[in-house]
């Protein structure tokens, strides 16, 4: 059964748009699998360390000291969460333009040389081969403006979603979704709208995945 990842990155805890999204998405997969597993991580509330040389030198040792053992330990975890889970839920606003900063240190912390990813020049200029499969990463944003969408006036600015589409490749991400709220700055009717439709969107998207989540489930069943 779909085990699921549910990541929080907003720093507010109280009228947070993106955790209400992410709310939203785990009680509709709860309500239809009620046995599924489910990990929270809230790296809002309790943002992971910035990754220091020395936590970088543990990171590309071949062996290392009960220290740099001491150093890697969170990240450890972290990944371990990753790699026991299929389905990723991530909530996360945008701040100036790209990912939270504590979301940012958690993607440091997780996506990791040996553990993630391989790193092997003989695949020439494609040295990097993520080590986890399969993976399907829900994208549950908001941000206070809009129009980032090809020929609109903010097009290029969203820094937030291709960053996190991109980084989460190293995770054995293949299937990614994204729903946002925009206008959350204008509070006017754009706004009311932008929020229903991402309620709406949420919806369906967790019957799609539903959906597939019983489809691999016949499969595996008749390739017994
Ligand atoms: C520190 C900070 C920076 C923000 N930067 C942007 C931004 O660059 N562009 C934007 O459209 N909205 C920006 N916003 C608005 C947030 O994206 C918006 O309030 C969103 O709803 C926050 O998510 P939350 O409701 O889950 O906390 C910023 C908000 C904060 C607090």
């Amino acid at each position: 059964m779909t085990q699921l990842l549910r990541i929080d990155a907003s720093a507010r805890t109280s009228r947070s748009l993106t955790r209400s999204l992410a709310d939203k998405f785990t009680d509709n997969w709860m309500s239809r699998r009620p046995h599924a597993g489910i990990v929270q991580r809230d790296v809002g509330r309790n943002p992971p360390p910035i990754i220091s040389e020395d936590w970088i030198a543990a990171a590309f040792a071949k062996t290392r000291s009960t220290e740099q053992e001491r150093l890697l330990a969170l990240s450890d975890k972290l990944i371990a969460e990753v790699n026991e889970a299929q389905l990723i839920v991530l909530a996360a606003p945008m701040y100036n333009y790209g990912m939270p900063a504590a979301l940012k240190a958690w993607f440091d912390q997780v996506v990791r040389i040996d553990k993630t990813f391989t790193f092997d020049l003989a695949r020439g200029d494609t040295p990097l081969k993520p080590v986890f499969s399969g993976k399907i990463l829900v994208l549950l944003t908001s941000w206070g403006e809009f129009g980032f969408g090809p020929g609109e006036h903010n097009e290029g600015r969203d820094n937030l979603t291709p960053h996190v589409r991109t980084a989460s490749q190293y995770l054995g991400v293949e299937e990614f979704h994204h729903i946002g709220i925009e206008y959350q700055e204008f509070g006017d009717g754009r706004f009311e709208a932008s929020r229903k439709r991402a309620s709406a969107a949420v919806e369906l998207l967790v019957e799609r995945l539903i959906g597939k989540d019983e489809e691999d489930a016949e499969k595996s069943k008749a390739a017994a």
